[in-house]
Formats: C-alpha cells, structure tokens, sequence
C-alpha cells in the first residue's frame, strides 16, 4: 500500500497549486473522481485482510475526506480572487467630483434684487408681486392715466391682441401697476416693494426692451415727503455703500404722484467706465412722489385720511452704478465671459452683515 501521507501531500500541493476553477475541477476528477488514485486505493480495501482494513480504512477516509476538504476551501479561495478581478474591473471611482468646473454664477440683476429686498425688509417693507402680462387698468387707467392721455405713448407699450372681449392686455410698462393691486387688497397701511421685470419698446445703451424695476408704496395717515426722501438717502447710503452718495432730486411729473420727482445720483463717464461718487454727471434711478388724490379714490381710500409716497427704481441702472458696467444690453446678452466677470458667487449671498463682500463681486 502507498505510503498515504506522501500521496495526501503531493495532491494537497496540486490543489493549492490549481491556477483557477476548472483546472481545480480536473483535479478534482482525476484524483478524487471515481478513477482517480484515492478511489483506486479504496477499491484496494476490498482484497485486505480484516486486520489491514481495520488499519488502513480509517486512514483512507481520513485521506478522502481531508482531500476534499482542501478542494472546497480551494475553490472558495479561486472563487473570491476571481469576484475580486471581475469588481476591480467595474469599479467606478465615486470619489471623481459629481460637480463640474464651470460653476453657475449669480446674474447681477438677481443679486440686486436680493440686496434691495434685504435694505428694505429690514427697513420694514414687506415684499409684493404683480402680474407681467398685466391689464390696462392696472398699468394706467387706475393710476390716472386714462385712454388718450399723452402718457401713455410715452411709454412704448407692448400690447398684445384684442381678445375676444375687445381688450388687449399689455407687458407691464412699470411696477406702479403693484401699487394698485396692494391697495385693492386689505386695508391700510401699506409698506411694500415690488421688484420685477417691465417692458418698453426701448433700446440703447441705457434702455433695453426688458428692464427691471422695483416699485415702492407707504400708506398710511401723516406720511409727507420727508418720510419719502429719508427712505430713498437711507436706501442709497446702504446699498451703495458711500457715505457721502450724491443724490439729486428734481422736479418732474408723473399722473399717478402729486408732487414729482425724478432721482439722480452723481457719477461720471470715463474710458468707458461709470463710477459712482465722482464727477458732475447724473444717472437717473427712479421717479418718485406723493401719490395722487386721484389714485387714492380710484381704489376707494379717502384722501382726507390716507396719504403716501411712492417710487419706481431702475434695478439695472443701480447695479450698473455699483458695479460699474457701462452697456445695459450686457445684462441680456447672455455672454458667458460677462457673466463669468460680473457674476456672483451662489452664496455669496446678500445680508446687512456681508454686503461688503458682494460688493467686491465674484473674484
Ligand atoms: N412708474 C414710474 C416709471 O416707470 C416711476 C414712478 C413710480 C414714479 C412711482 C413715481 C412713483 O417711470
């Protein structure tokens, strides 16, 4: 009888040599398999004496089972490396960054409307919407610019077509149309800013046909033109961030206030650059006043009781002020290396403490 533990030995080397599964299987065949050598030898069993089988029986089980042992513990060895090479291979590297190198930025318009809105709530004003496409009674008629009044072609209005009705509706011209919609909602007094998009058939290189302006009203009993004018210092002392903003308030007239004004802030022109706070130049940011009796009784207030200011701002000419871009049809170009230039941080976002810091921009 072969020596049991020189074979054990050798077809325990083959087995921990088996390079992978199938070459494994044919060795588990050949020698374990009903040919292969340990069978042969059990069949040896059978021409033994009864005391050589009691000796030698044990063993060879011992043997088999050994054996077979060292085979499955083999194929679960082969069996992780190849699950191992086949995840190497299809392994997606999570740690790549999801997020691209071209971050969005912050168009100005949005960061001076999220500036202006954080001056004024903090000032008490709460924030209003109105409608773009709005109706004729709104934008006019209740602001005391009837039908046939000189004004209303001063606007450059965008009508749409009659409907079936016989009206045409209109993109807003301004933001005063808010006013009236605030005042025919609940009861005085009113603090609101209105900030939004209007339209005039208008282009140059400070008028485009889409603008943005934000409205203001304050209703309530006493309110004089003081109150109008500290709110609108105290506005470009914060937003602007110059101690000594030049502001010039002239004469003017508008159906819906009595009396008018339009608002300037001292600036000047220079190698294509507007700064703010030099020079004798003026850019106009807002018209404003006492709002008209009129108005008043057009949506049911009494006079007598109720008075109030108003005015309408030109968001993009602040923020061509502050920022210093010279073309207004920059904003709507949709340039990337202009936005890239003068575009805001996604937080970078606006607050009384950290103002400063937008004022620097981007960069
Ligand atoms: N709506 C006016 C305009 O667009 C501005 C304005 C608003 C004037 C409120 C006075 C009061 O020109």
């Amino acid at each position: 009888m072969q020596d049991l533990q020189t074979l054990e030995s050798e077809i325990n080397a083959n087995i921990t040599a088996a390079a992978d599964i199938d070459a494994l299987e044919s060795l588990r065949i050949n020698e374990l398999g009903k040919k292969g050598r340990v069978s042969l030898l059990m069949r040896e069993l059978g021409t033994m004496s009864a005391d050589e089988k009691k000796e030698f029986g044990p063993k060879l089980n011992q043997l088999k089972n050994n054996l077979n042992d060292a085979v499955q513990l083999r194929k679960e060895t082969l069996e992780q490396v190849a699950l191992n090479i086949k995840l190497a291979s299809e392994s997606v590297d999570i740690s790549l960054t999801a997020v691209s190198q071209e971050l969005g930025s912050i168009h100005p318009i949005t960061q001076v409307m999220d500036e202006v809105s954080e001056i004024f709530t903090e000032m008490g004003f709460s924030v209003a919407e109105g409608p773009e496409i709005e109706e004729d009674f709104y934008n006019f008629t209740a602001l005391n610019i009837p039908e046939e009044h000189p004004a209303r072609q001063m606007h450059d209005t965008f009508y749409f077509p009659k409907g079936e009705d016989g009206t045409r509706k209109l993109l807003r011209t301004h933001t005063s149309p808010v006013q009236i919609r605030t005042m025919m909602q609940g009861e005085p007094p009113y603090r609101i800013i209105a900030p939004g998009r209007t339209y005039r058939n208008d282009s140059d290189a400070t008028h485009t046909p889409m603008f943005h302006q934000v409205e203001a009203l304050v209703i309530d009993k006493d309110i004089h033109m003081g109150h109008l004018k500290w709110a609108i210092e105290e506005f470009a002392r914060k937003f602007f961030e110059i101690e000594n903003v030049k502001i010039r308030f002239r004469p003017s007239y508008f159906p819906f206030t009595e009396p008018s004004a339009e608002v300037d802030i001292g600036c000047s022109f220079k190698n294509g650059e507007i700064r703010i706070g030099e020079g004798d130049d003026w850019l106009e940011i807002m018209g404003c006043g006492m709002v008209n009796d009129r108005v008043l009784e057009n949506v049911d207030l009494d006079p007598k009781i109720y008075q109030g200011f108003a005015f309408g701002m030109g968001l993009d000419r602040i923020a061509m002020l502050k920022w210093g871009i010279p073309d207004l049809r920059d904003f709507f170009a949709a340039d990337l290396r202009w936005l890239k230039h003068y575009g805001f941080q996604a937080l970078d976002i606006p607050s009384l403490s950290t103002r400063s810091s937008a004022l620097k921009g981007s960069k």
